[in-house]
């Protein structure tokens, strides 16, 4: 990439997007990010509240559906690294058109602009792709057995973006990464849920028995490998990004309690997720080789992560238990 760069960063107002905008922001000062957020629910203008004014930050409230508005943009970018989803699985289950809508009409949108100005393609993906795993760990080149609308909803946009790939020529790069845990997550997800719903001594309701295993990776971790594949990645290809920290959400319930020395009588058990995925777990040997590392263990994380919910009210008050 040449001496200015202008990285399109679509859902940006989100948990992961806001992280990495403000990663690249503070890492290359030739960089020039403008961020396409149409704000639903779970957009939140908060979430970059301290780079707004950044000159070389530039917010565009739209539809990455709405075709007009991206082709626009587009133009004017050397990457666009797509974000923006419908991202919650339960809201998957009671909803799914908005996710059909947005990550796979949404993705196809950009896609087409791209192709129009071959403008290198970076989908955001999810292990939850791979389906559930009972033993060992799922590799890129693993078949894709989504269960729920919303991981099915993603592969489908990844085989939009193989697709313009194959047939086009785009160039593409598919990062897939384990769950995230840090700053700014929607209060709907089961980290900042549990630490709030905790820190106010309401109940932490858990699905089933609790024993379901996800791999956990801190954001900027996610982050950092992001822009390795960005700038290190090869064209067409697709990389596993976990934080090799399996957890079951009993772990993680417990050690929330823990952190904010709240009793563990706060739990309750309630009928398991319909299609819950038992487990998933990455290998990574494609990210190393890259030279990619994570540098955040799961423990410090975690920490971290709890107490900047218990210290930035300001940030989840407006926003707890809405939407
Ligand atoms: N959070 C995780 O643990 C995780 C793990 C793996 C992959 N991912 C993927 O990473 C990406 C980001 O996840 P997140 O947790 O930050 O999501 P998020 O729900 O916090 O944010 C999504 C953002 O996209 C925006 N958006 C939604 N529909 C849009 C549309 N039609 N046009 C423009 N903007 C729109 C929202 O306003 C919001 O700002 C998603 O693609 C998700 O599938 C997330």
């Amino acid at each position: 990439m040449g001496d200015s760069v202008d990285v399109l960063v679509t859902g940006g107002c989100g948990f992961i997007g806001s992280n990495y905008i403000r990663y690249v922001l503070e890492k290359y000062p030739e960089y020039h990010v403008v961020n396409l957020d149409k704000l639903t629910y779970a957009g939140n203008l908060d979430n970059l509240r301290d780079i707004e004014n950044n000159p070389r930050y530039t917010f565009v409230k739209g539809d990455i559906c709405d075709k007009e508005r991206v082709k626009e943009i587009i133009p004017s970018c050397d990457v666009i690294i797509n974000f923006a989803a419908e991202s919650h699985v339960d809201r998957s289950i009671t909803g799914p058109e908005p996710f059909i809508r947005t990550d796979v009409v949404g993705t196809f949108t950009l896609l087409e602009a791209a192709r129009q100005h071959d403008v290198t393609f970076v989908q955001i993906s999810t292990d939850e792709v791979y389906g559930s795993l009972q033993e060992g760990e799922f590799r890129e080149d693993d078949p894709l057995k989504p269960n729920s609308p919303y991981s099915a909803s993603k592969a489908s946009a990844e085989l939009l973006v193989r697709s313009y790939h194959v047939t086009y020529g785009l160039p593409v790069l598919i990062t897939r990464s384990s769950n995230n845990l840090g700053p700014y997550q929607h209060p709907e997800k089961l980290i900042p849920k549990f630490t709030l719903n905790a820190l106010q001594g309401k109940t932490l309701t858990i699905y089933g028995t609790g024993e379901n295993v996800r791999d956990w990776i801190y954001v900027l971790d996610n982050c950092t490998g992001i822009d390795t594949v960005v700038h290190r990645g090869s064209s067409g290809e697709v990389y596993n990004v976990g934080g090799e920290n399996e957890r079951t959400n009993l772990e993680i319930t417990h050690k929330i309690l823990e952190i904010l020395d709240r009793p563990l009588s706060l739990m309750e058990f309630v009928e398991d997720r319909k299609g819950h995925d038992f487990r998933y777990a990455l290998n990574v040997e494609k990210m190393r080789e890259l030279g990619w590392n994570p540098q955040h263990s799961f423990e410090e994380a975690l920490e971290r992560t709890v107490l900047w919910y218990r210290d930035n009210e300001w940030w989840w008050r407006p926003i707890f238990g809405r939407g």
